[in-house]
């Protein structure tokens, strides 16, 4: 067992986090992560509709008595989805604990928190986490220049952030971006952390909801193999390299505008890639640590392997460099 301040103020038994996952964190996937003893986030605007994400969260009972979460992304958008309905039925629906990640979650608390529901921020600054937690946040999630999805504008790698956040903060902090096994884990408790939050690797397990085929990529592509989309734009996004991402830098790299992307980027043709299993077929997200990732375990194999290998690590290697 390894016990952090997140374990025992969140009530999991493990310091691990699968975060919030377009078109991946679904129930079959959060049911398999609680299970395990780890926490699940499913997400709230994979589903359609709020009423498609109550039913959702209903499946994901049927999977599991232990406790999950959900997450609640607000990303700048032309046609914004309902949050406040997606809040809504995530408050009905009895959810104790949410991520939110993408802007400042004044918004998000001013739901949740009255309702009891426990908030782990998702950031990628130090300035984003203080601010976060002077609103009142539970614990804040902090993607490094790695994580797969948006790591900011910063670029700072998880090596400084963490411990700079460390540094600054009062609250839990979970460490997120560029973890796959125990030796991130290890890492980043060191850095000060209270536990991780993985993406790529919880996607690449045999419950992710998504084609064999992408899996495999996953397993087979090195960390050079991210690209990093909207940069011009300052809304940056790290996807998986594929023609369509490497089409996206150029063009905006030689200044078009989101509109000469717009078709290029559209979310239906990435959710394609999950389905169909073509991973050309769009743009997609995965993280640097793939280059860490070469099986497609159970959930639970994957925690309990990444929890017995950190016992080891701190136990033996770390242990004995403490030489008489
Ligand atoms: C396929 C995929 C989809 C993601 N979608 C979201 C999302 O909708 N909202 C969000 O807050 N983070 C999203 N993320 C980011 C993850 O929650 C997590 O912060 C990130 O993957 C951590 O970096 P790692 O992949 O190196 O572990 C996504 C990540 C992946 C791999």
């Amino acid at each position: 067992m390894l016990r952090t301040r997140f374990t025992e103020e969140f009530g999991v038994e493990h310091p691990i986090v699968q975060g919030g996952m377009q078109w991946v964190g679904r129930a079959e996937l959060v049911a398999a992560v609680a299970n395990s003893g780890a926490l699940g986030m499913l997400t709230a605007l994979t589903q359609p509709t709020p009423e498609d994400l109550v039913k959702e969260i209903a499946r994901c009972r049927d999977l599991t008595d232990k406790p999950f979460g959900v997450n609640l992304t607000i990303l700048p958008t032309i046609t914004p989805p309902p949050y406040a309905e997606y809040r809504q039925a995530i408050v009905e629906s009895g959810i104790r604990v949410v991520e939110t990640a993408g802007s400042n979650p004044a918004e998000q608390l001013a739901a949740f928190q009255p309702a009891g529901v426990k908030v782990i921020h998702k950031c990628t600054s130090v300035r984003h986490a203080l601010k976060a937690q002077q609103l009142g946040v539970d614990a804040v999630s902090i993607d490094g220049f790695e994580c797969a999805g948006h790591p900011g504008e910063d670029d700072i790698p998880g090596l400084v952030l963490i411990p700079r956040a460390a540094d600054e903060l009062d609250i839990p902090i979970i460490a997120s971006g560029g973890i796959a096994d125990a030796r991130g884990l290890v890492a980043a408790l060191a850095l000060g952390a209270d536990g991780v939050n993985m993406g790529t690797r919880f996607m690449c397990t045999a419950e992710s909801p998504i084609h064999d085929a992408v899996k495999q990529r996953l397993t087979e592509a090195d960390e050079r193999e991210t690209e990093l989309i909207f940069r011009p734009l300052r809304n940056t996004a790290r996807v998986a390299s594929n023609s369509v991402s490497r089409e996206v830098v150029e063009k905006l790299d030689a200044g078009a505008g989101f509109e000469d992307v717009r078709e290029l980027v559209a979310g239906a043709r990435g959710r394609e890639v999950y389905e169909r299993g073509d991973t050309e077929l769009g743009i997609w997200s995965a993280g640097m640590v793939q280059g860490l990732i070469d099986d497609v375990p159970t959930v639970d194999e994957l925690v309990t392997r990444i929890v017995g290998q950190a016992r080891e690590l701190i136990e033996g290697r770390l242990a004995r460099t403490i030489g008489g």
